[in-house]
């Protein structure tokens, strides 16, 4: 009897977890908001674990605890899908969008669609069925009606649920969807697999087909793979869709993951900006995307539509332009940087790429180009993401031409002859020539006129190099010492440019003290480094005279930096052109060194115009009381400021929870109220 009463309190018990257990899935996944930490959900998951344990006659097959399957499949059984799983068809640019939509306009013979537009996932389509709310079967599109099961790999990805959420889930409803791996999950499980010797994929969509087709689902549940749900395909339920948005919202109120960046768009005006917005997000967005779908939102009219041959006449997949094109290198040059720094570039017959056209690519440094073996004369992939420089990809050694040689780094400064070396576990190799060689004296100028350093506003490559063929400017101090004559006796340029010069150069002299420490250019001392020891030391005097040791006191300095910092303020002629550069007006406030950094650990995002200061400004009083600043909300924020008009920062913000300060919330932390 007592045996019994333990029995059922324990059955209680479990099944209490598995719902709290669930719903926390659901919030993580679904709503991306958690309602516990991690260590809290493992405390849950574990208690469930051991409860199972105890009673494994208690076990079913939808209990979170059950991802991972008995043993290693032998193959994958067939899998026939009952409604076909269609492929989609393309449109490359305005035209075949705008062909597309007349289309379906004269077909419906209505004047205006609406239509749900869905970034294109670059991953594998597969189908997912759920019976009375449980996860029966996974399988792949395949031929679009046969495809592969894949149940006990699909069930180890976590973001899909093994149980559907809510009371109202239909009693039959098959999911269909993405599966991909984010862009950062690629990135880390490459790595991973590279230590350990394993294979390295291509890129993430291979990766997620590779990993989803594994006959161990222990292997596939270390592969950081990820499920956004698009569609259904049979579905018994009482809840009437009659829209694709309606599909969508029911699909995340039963539990499955949707995307966040689907939207209902007006007619193809709409159709097409929406494409624009999500191209200009493109390589910040976490997963690849090749391109949007767009879909009539309206079920009864795509039913009309019908389908032709295996796509349907009431979707089409506007595609981004490719990121990576084959090309020929034409050359490979030798650029020699700000630190003297030797960096192989291929000068590329010119090709278009992402839409842009390209025609060098960092090649890196020497042992870069050896890896890769690329020659003068090989037809290459180079790939282009976003802003990146473009790079080279590879060589096709197939279409390599006869009589190529490898490449050799030059022994001497290309551009002032002096001795080239490879430090000693560098992989760089350095011309020695110091800020003798116009490279490195040219570059470091640019370095120190730029945006974020002194920010010069018109100082730039092509004035820099004319000013020093001149003869006019040897050093940083120099540029304090342009005159109007020198000026305007330059190549194009008129009284009004040197005018407009002369204004920047004034404006530039009231600066900050980390600005001036970045812009000196100190090897490895970026603009984070030059804000931590602006705000450790207070001033630049108290930083020239710091020993090895002090540095090293500084947060994220350590022996390497420290060492380059001192170096560099033991040479006379840098001392004599900072005091020149003084002497010119060259200032700034002190920094005030607060041993109480009250915000030490925090994480802040900023977001819209706040009226008395400018962002940078603001972010320069967080990082001083301690905060970290991050261009994005996330779980790990802590606070968000909104000035005014925010963007999507505050409405991520509200929907994660996050704490939301504006600006007088925000001056009162600063005590400047
Ligand atoms: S709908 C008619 N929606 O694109 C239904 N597909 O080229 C066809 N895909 O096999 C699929 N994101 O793998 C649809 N939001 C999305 C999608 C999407 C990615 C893939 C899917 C499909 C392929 C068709």
């Amino acid at each position: 009897m007592m045996a019994r009463t333990k029995d059922k309190k324990a059955a209680a018990r479990i099944n209490k977890l598995r719902d709290a257990i669930n719903e926390h899935n659901y919030r993580y996944y679904v709503l991306d908001n958690p309602a516990i930490s991690d260590a809290e959900y493992d405390r849950l998951f574990r208690e469930l674990q051991q409860l199972e344990k105890q009673h494994p006659e208690l076990v079913t097959p939808d209990s979170p605890t059950q991802r991972v399957g008995a043993k290693p499949a032998e193959g994958f059984a067939e899998v026939r899908h009952d409604i076909p799983m269609l492929s989609l068809d393309n449109a490359f640019d305005e035209e075949e969008m705008c062909s597309f939509d007349r289309r379906v306009r004269e077909r419906l013979e209505e004047q205006h669609i609406d239509y749900m537009a869905e970034p294109k996932l670059d991953g594998l389509a597969i189908s997912i069925l759920y019976e009375n709310g449980s996860l029966m079967t996974a399988a792949t599109r395949g031929d679009g009606t046969t495809g592969e099961d894949v149940t006990h790999n699909v069930r180890t990805i976590k973001s899909i649920p093994l149980r559907l959420h809510g009371r109202t889930s239909p009693r039959t409803l098959e999911v269909r969807g993405e599966v991909f791996m984010g862009k950062a999950g690629f990135l880390a499980m490459n790595k991973k697999q590279e230590q350990e010797g394993g294979k390295v994929f291509a890129n993430p969509r291979n990766a997620a087909a590779g990993s989803l087709r594994q006959l161990d689902p222990a292997v596939t549940k270390d592969r950081p793979l990820q499920f956004l749900a698009y569609g259904v395909g049979r579905i018994d339920s009482n809840v009437p869709l009659k829209t694709q948005a309606d599909t969508l919202e029911h699909l995340r109120g039963w539990g499955m993951p949707v995307s966040r960046d689907s939207r209902v768009v007006s007619g193809v005006g709409e159709c097409l900006e929406y494409f624009n917005k999500l191209s200009a997000r493109r390589a910040d967005l976490p997963y690849q995307i090749d391109g949007i779908v767009y879909k009539v939102n309206r079920l009864d009219w795509q039913e009309s539509l019908g389908t032709v041959s295996r796509a349907p006449r009431w979707a089409i997949a506007y595609k981004f332009p490719p990121e990576e094109e084959v090309t020929r290198v034409l050359d490979i040059e030798v650029q020699v940087g700000r630190t003297g720094a030797l960096t192989p570039v291929a000068r590329l017959e010119a090709v278009s790429v992402g839409g842009v056209t390209v025609t060098n690519a960092t090649l890196h440094n020497e042992e870069e180009v050896h890896r890769k073996d690329v020659r003068k004369g090989d037809a290459v992939i180079v790939r282009r993401a976003g802003d990146v420089i473009p790079e080279v990809v590879r060589v096709l050694k197939e279409k390599r031409p006869r009589h190529t040689r490898p490449f050799a780094m030059p022994k001497t400064c290309p551009v002032c002859g002096s001795a080239a070396v490879r430090e000693e576990e560098e992989a760089v190799v350095r011309c020695t020539g110091g800020i003798y060689c116009p490279a490195q004296c040219i570059r470091s100028i640019l370095h120190f006129a730029s945006r974020r350093a002194m920010d010069i506003e018109g100082l730039g490559e092509k004035l820099v190099e004319q000013l020093y063929e001149k003869g006019h400017v040897r050093n940083l101090a120099d540029v304090y010492d342009l005159t109007r004559e020198q000026l305007t006796g330059l190549e194009r340029m008129g009284e009004k440019s040197a005018e407009n010069l002369l204004a920047a150069l004034e404006k530039s002299k009231a600066t900050r003290l980390d600005r001036f420490l970045y812009g000196l250019g100190i090897r490895e001392v970026g603009e984070a480094t030059a804000m931590a020891l602006a705000m450790h030391f207070g001033s630049l005097d108290k930083v020239r005279r710091a020993s090895v040791e002090e540095l090293m006191a500084v947060s994220d300095v350590g022996p390497v930096v420290a060492g380059h910092v001192h170096d560099f303020f033991k040479e006379s002629h840098n001392n004599q052109i900072i005091k020149r550069l003084q002497a010119s007006g060259v200032h700034w406030d002190e920094f005030t060194v607060s041993a109480n950094r009250p915000l030490d650990g925090k994480t802040y995002v900023l977001t819209g115009t706040l009226s008395a200061m400018t962002r940078d400004e603001a972010k320069q009083h967080l990082l001083a009381l301690g905060a970290k600043v991050s261009g994005s909300v996330s779980r790990n924020t802590d606070c968000v400021v909104a000035g005014e008009s925010p963007g999507s920062k505050l409405a991520r913000a509200q929907e994660l929870g996050v704490e939301v300060m504006d600006e007088a919330a925000f001056l009162k932390l600063l005590k400047r109220k």
